[in-house]
């Protein structure tokens, strides 16, 4: 890997500010001053410092990202566009994937990383963890459906939800282009089955019209508000699981 990618991911600055930090000669790999930029360096193995102090060789990223609508939830795809297409071109080299998934015209909150053991935990882990969504659907969700869904809803083909928290807007709805009346709500899911907001909505009345996942447990998408947008986890955000 070169340099001065290796410096700027480990965030000592844009590329331009770690070329500078190279070019004052404050870049050192195994005791000698760096003297090109495009340098390759093994970071498993060479002993990185900047102005004398060790750079830990430790590659993981943990990424939060605001997927927009229209690209699905892949690394690689033969038909239609990825997320990846929307991140810098290095994320494939460091083997980040996607943690779960978000279907194609969902938006929202997906989570990026190349740590494998982090995200079975987030996916599979025992620990029950949340993840939010702001529904949008039209039709009428029955009483008895909503009681349902906060139970337990076994889907038409037999699937078993665990209880979710649905949280109704109570507003009149407005008028979508086709006549229809759109309302929304807010649910909370606990497991990441086949289009499973989708589903549990649909076996209550509804049809949703749009899907945008705003929380995984307490990550939600401050600092990612524009579509497209990607960030670093913070410590206190990683320690979800
Ligand atoms: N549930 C769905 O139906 N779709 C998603 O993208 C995520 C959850």
């Amino acid at each position: 890997m070169r340099i001065d990618k290796f410096l700027a991911h480990k965030a000592f600055g844009t590329r331009k500010e770690v070329h500078d930090l190279i070019k004052q000669g404050l870049v050192k790999v195994n005791d000698s001053i760096v003297k090109k930029k495009d340098m390759h360096i093994n970071p498993d193995v060479d002993v990185v410092t900047v102005q004398d102090q060790v750079v830990q060789a430790q590659l993981e990223y943990y990424i939060k990202f605001h997927k927009p609508a229209g690209y699905v939830t892949a690394v690689e795809d033969s038909t239609d566009p990825t997320i990846m297409e929307l991140l810098p071109e290095e994320f494939q080299t460091l083997k980040v994937f996607p943690v779960g998934r978000l279907d194609k015209d969902t938006e929202g909150l997906l989570l990026l990383t190349n740590d494998g053991p982090w995200a079975h935990k987030i996916i599979h882990g025992k620990k029950n963890i949340g993840k939010t969504y702001y529904v949008e659907y039209s039709g009428a969700l029955s009483d008895e459906g909503i009681q349902r869904i906060q139970a337990g809803i076994v889907l038409g083909d037999g699937t078993e939800c665990k209880p979710a928290e649905l949280s109704l807007h109570n507003d009149e709805g407005v008028m979508n282009e086709f006549g229809e009346i759109i309302h929304s709500c807010e649910l909370t899911i606990y497991e990441g089955k086949y289009h499973q907001v989708k589903r549990m909505i649909g076996a209550c009345g509804g049809t949703v019209t749009y899907l945008q996942r705003i929380a995984i447990d307490r990550i939600t998408l401050d600092s990612i508000e524009e579509v497209g947008t990607f960030i670093d986890l913070t410590e206190e955000e990683k320690e979800i699981v």
